[in-house]
């Protein structure tokens, strides 16, 4: 990454991740140019994030050392492809979760970007191998995967493709931390990375649980968020071990070891998600929380509300 000043960031699709993203890499002081096939998309997702920025103004939220007048200036949108990259030295892709749509959109970009260019793709779910497996240089190629919604869920994930260069995952974790985000970093790519291989886990014996009859929906939630979540919000399972036996994790090991082992040797197939077996755990749900629109974007509004005053805590108690 030493294309000109570094100063410019590209976003590629404006959709709802590609706008958090405008608005972290604002937040961060650095000028945005967002781009999107569909013509006025890109000029209408500024619209937005302006009004956003506004709003997380007024209520002392906004990220950043910088006015939200002076973020929304940072901010230009383009229907133009090649006039969006123009000077950029870090290209943040977040088009549709579609293989081939993020295959072309990078063979586009390459041809049109210095080789010194960082590309990096937002995809939840492709592994770099086949994100990239059109891009000739894959050594400036990763995933930074974040969480949704990026502005107060930090978390990002810097997932390799087995030919990336160790100095542009390095060159990313700074630009991360630069812009608040909090960076981790895979060693190799792996399905599901490792945000939604340790989510899946939880959602296997979460959902096994109910569908045995051991516990209501509202209950099993509850173990999350009044017990286990609790710490988890400040210390992983790993610290939470660590410092849960006098002598630390060995100990803790020595103790609960065979015990964890057990319960993992009793868990079970994968439970059924879907048809006949999966319905009673969706009535449970429905019945807590109806499907409609009105309901839903409530409960929506709540967490993210809640997850908004959480960031503000964690920013102190790091
Ligand atoms: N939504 C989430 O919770 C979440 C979380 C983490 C990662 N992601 C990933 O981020 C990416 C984007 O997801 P989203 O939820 O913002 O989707 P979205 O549907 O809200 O937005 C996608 C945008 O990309 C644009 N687009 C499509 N093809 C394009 C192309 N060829 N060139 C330029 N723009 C194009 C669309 O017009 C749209 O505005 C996906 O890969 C997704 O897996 C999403
Ligand atoms: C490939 O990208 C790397 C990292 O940006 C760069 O240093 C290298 O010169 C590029 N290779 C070629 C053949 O252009
Ligand atoms: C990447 O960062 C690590 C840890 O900070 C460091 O040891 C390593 O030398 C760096 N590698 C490159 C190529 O920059």
């Amino acid at each position: 990454m030493s294309k000109s000043d570094m100063k410019i960031i590209t976003v590629v699709g404006s959709g709802l991740i590609g706008r958090s993203w405008a608005m972290v890499f604002a937040s961060g002081g650095y000028s945005v140019n967002v781009y999107d096939n569909q013509p006025g998309q890109s000029a209408k997702a500024i619209t937005e994030i302006r009004k956003q920025l506004k709003e997380l103004e007024e209520a002392h939220m906004l990220r950043g050392a910088l006015t939200a007048s002076q973020q929304i200036a940072l901010l230009s949108s383009y229907d133009d492809l090649a006039q969006a990259l123009e000077g950029a030295f870090f290209i943040q892709e977040c088009v549709f979760e579609r293989l081939e749509v993020k295959q072309s959109i990078f063979q586009d970009v390459e041809r049109l970007v210095g080789q010194d260019v960082v590309l990096s793709s937002s995809t939840s779910a492709l592994v770099p191998s086949s994100v990239f497996s059109k891009v000739q240089n894959k050594s400036r190629c990763l995933v930074s995967h974040p969480v949704n919604p990026p502005y107060y869920v930090k978390l990002v994930e810097l997932v390799p493709h087995p030919e990336t260069a160790m100095a542009v995952m390095n060159a990313t974790h700074a630009l991360m931390t630069k812009v608040g985000q909090a960076p981790v970093l895979l060693k190799k790519e792996i399905d599901g990375f490792a945000v939604n291989r340790v989510q899946a886990a939880i959602i296997a014996e979460s959902w096994r649980l109910v569908q045995d009859g051991v516990i209501s929906v509202k209950d099993i939630d509850l173990v999350m968020s009044e017990g286990l979540g609790m710490r988890y919000a400040f210390i992983g399972p790993m610290e939470t071990m660590h410092l849960n036996a006098p002598e630390g994790l060995e100990d803790y090991m020595r103790r609960y070891g065979d015990g964890i082992t057990r319960l993992l040797n009793s868990f079970g197939p994968v439970p059924e998600f879907r048809g006949e077996g999966a319905k009673s755990v969706m009535n449970e749900m429905y019945e807590l929380i109806p499907g409609d629109e009105s309901h839903l974007s409530a409960r929506m509004e709540r967490r993210d509300q809640l997850l908004m005053r959480l960031a503000e805590l964690k920013k102190d108690h790091q």
